[in-house]
């Protein structure tokens, strides 16, 4: 159970919101200085809070987390420790107050399990898994090339009891997980999930409508993989990528034009979109890449 002690009354005019509580009660701990170095937000996925708290605060690290699993009403809260690393996009979080980091989201009619001190879970993309979930049309073939706990598979599967995903995924914590997801949100007999580095998977060749290229920094290096993955008749591309924010739009369409061209994709359109900020003077984009492949 949630540890909870009753909230102080605030004063007529106190700032309300959860994350100034924890400000205004950590001012009167530590002091005005010390409390105007928290950061402004912070990330709720279901029962865990994850904040981005600076290495110099590490000996109020406890009261801080008891700070915010109050305010916020949260069973635990881990500290993002430092940037998410490695092709399997792996967060460095710490546990600073209660214990289970596992965790639950439920956006638009899905729902994801996950560990979050061990497995990313974006917030900034939950539009982005809506989407998927809305252009999806009946009767769709999907592969997602990194599925990892079923961030888009998910969406993508209840789009319609037609469609059919297939699910790859390298990391066995978040395959483990996928799994769990593919049940939870009923959709077994829609999801193939496959264990695995996508270069090295089996999969069939010229038989799917759609292909999710979810990988940050940069998913360039897949577009020729997802091109002979397509129909004959064509199909859509994800293609996800890192572009500075000072990076033209059509600069950035070019770098996804090239290597589809050196695929030999033909009848190419490009559509780009902003899925959220990431760091300053970057920002997360998805291509959507109509094309047919090679003849
Ligand atoms: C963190 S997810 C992307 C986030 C997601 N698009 C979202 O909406 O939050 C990327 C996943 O791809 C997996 N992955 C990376 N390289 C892979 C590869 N070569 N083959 C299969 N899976 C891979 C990672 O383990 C990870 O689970």
């Amino acid at each position: 159970m949630p540890h909870r002690r009753r909230r102080a009354k605030l004063e007529p005019g106190a700032a309300t919101s959860p994350a100034d509580r924890v400000r205004r009660r950590y001012a009167q701990l530590a002091g005005e200085g010390a409390a105007a170095r928290l950061p402004r937000g912070f990330e709720r996925l279901g029962r865990v809070l994850v904040v981005r708290l600076p290495e110099e605060m590490r000996p109020d690290f406890p009261v801080l987390g008891r700070l915010y699993q109050e305010e916020i009403g949260v069973t635990t809260v881990l500290r993002h420790a430092g940037p998410v690393e490695g092709e399997w996009r792996l967060p460095r979080r710490e546990v600073i107050a209660g214990g289970a980091t596992e965790t639950t989201v439920v956006a638009h009619g899905c729902r994801w399990t996950f560990d979050a001190a061990q497995i990313l879970f974006a917030r900034g993309n939950t539009l982005e898994r809506a989407r998927i979930g809305a252009e999806v049309r009946p009767d769709e073939h999907v592969a997602d090339l990194f599925a990892g706990i079923g961030y888009f598979t998910i969406p993508a599967a209840r789009a319609h009891p037609t469609v059919q995903v297939v699910a790859v995924e390298a990391n066995p914590v978040s395959f483990e997980y996928l799994r769990r997801n593919v049940r939870a949100n009923h959709v077994v007999g829609q999801v193939t999930a496959l264990a695995g580095d996508n270069r090295r998977v089996d999969l069939p060749r010229g038989t799917f409508d759609r292909v999710l290229l979810g990988l940050l920094p940069s998913s360039l290096p897949w577009v020729g993989r997802a091109v002979e993955l397509l129909r004959p008749t064509g199909g859509i591309l994800h293609v996800h990528l890192l572009r500075g924010t000072r990076e033209a739009p059509a600069e950035t369409t070019e770098r996804v034009r090239r290597p589809l061209e050196g695929a030999g994709a033909r009848g190419i359109a490009l559509a780009l979109r902003d899925v959220k900020p990431y760091g300053p003077g970057r920002v997360h984009s998805v291509i959507d890449a109509r094309v047919r492949p090679p003849a």
